[in-house]
């Protein structure tokens, strides 16, 4: 066992639900363990700034049930340069810790490898993402919360879609990853869906788009990935006007609202299983390491395999999504 005396934890990069239920289980596994753990404001701008202090397991009480995260969460510039993460790793020394564990996605885990390579902090990450794009885990925490978020509103649009006959394009997010798309659009019986992970061409897009007007459908729900390689969903709106001028087209882009939101039970279960599985994996003197869960076991990856590697989609559910819109 590595004798650990003080653990930071901050949350870094876009906010998702559960990060809240991931700080609670870090900083209350430091204290199940003996370690003092040192709660940083504002991800990695907070170790720049000094902003920081030593967290009790009621800090952390009532927070299991809320989005977003208390911490507050930041894309530092600063903590992308040398001198900022030495400024960092200064304040990080004076307040001893002697690790750190960081919940956020793959710009998070790049700063902590960096932070590890050039001044020795042990680092462990945890992934906190709607987009569920780290390789490492089956899921990310805030993905599920997020999916049921997006499945409710388009349940909404479809009443209006029905009620009107139109079609609509929903942009959701996901960055360059479509697993939000995909499952959402099975989800909500969308008519199509568009990721990045497929090549569609518009032409395509326009040729399945005729054949459900032909199977007969009056409205349709078209979901699409908002790293899709298309042209977006204003250019697609905009060409299927030209074309079909027949059909009266909306576009609704979700935006933050699929940030949001209290976290499901599956995102609590999940946060708090890793952020405990974070500091096992100090005590056992890991660090460069995300703790992700793969087939219901903790797993450990390396943070740049986590980066650099994603999941791949599952062919087979593009099928079923294929299938079930006829
Ligand atoms: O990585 C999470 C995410 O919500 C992406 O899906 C999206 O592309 C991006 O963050 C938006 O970032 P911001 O909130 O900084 O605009």
């Amino acid at each position: 066992m590595t004798e650990l005396k003080r653990v930071g934890v901050l949350t870094s990069g876009g906010d998702a639900p559960g990060m809240n239920a991931a700080i609670r289980a870090t900083v209350r596994a430091c204290i199940y363990y003996g370690i003092v753990p040192v709660v940083i404001q504002e991800g990695y701008k907070g170790l720049i700034e000094n902003n920081m202090e030593v967290a009790d397991a009621r800090t952390v009480a009532n927070i299991i049930n809320l989005g977003g995260t208390f911490l507050k969460s930041a894309r530092s510039a600063e903590f992308r340069t040398k001198e900022g993460r030495l400024k960092a790793f200064e304040n990080a020394r004076a307040a001893e810790l002697d690790a750190i564990v960081v919940i956020g996605g793959d710009g998070s885990f790049t700063g902590a490898m960096l932070f590890e390579e050039e001044h020795g902090m042990r680092c462990v990450g945890v992934p906190g993402t709607i987009d569920n794009d780290i390789y490492g885990t089956d899921h990310t925490i805030g993905y599920d919360t997020a999916l049921n978020t997006v499945v409710e509103a388009i349940d909404k649009i479809r009443d209006t879609a029905t009620s009107h006959n139109r079609l609509f394009f929903i942009e959701v997010m996901g960055r360059d990853a479509g697993f939000i798309a995909l499952n959402t659009g099975i989800a909500s019986g969308a008519e199509d869906i568009l990721i990045p992970e497929q090549e569609k061409s518009v032409d395509q897009f326009m040729e399945s788009l005729q054949k459900s007007g032909r199977a007969g459908k009056t409205s349709s729900i078209i979901v699409v990935a908002e790293g899709d390689r298309c042209g977006g969903v204003f250019e697609l709106s905009r060409a299927v006007e030209e074309k079909f001028p027949e059909y009266e087209v909306k576009v609704t882009v979700l935006g933050h609202i699929q940030r949001g939101g209290k976290p499901s039970c599956s995102d609590r279960v999940l946060a708090s299983r890793l952020g405990v599985a974070a500091v096992e994996a100090l005590r056992n003197g890991d660090s460069g390491i995300m703790v992700g869960i793969r087939d219901q076991q903790v797993v450990k990856t390396p943070l740049e395999r986590a980066i650099s590697k994603h999941n791949q989609i599952d062919s087979h559910l593009m099928k079923v999504a294929q299938i079930v819109s006829v």
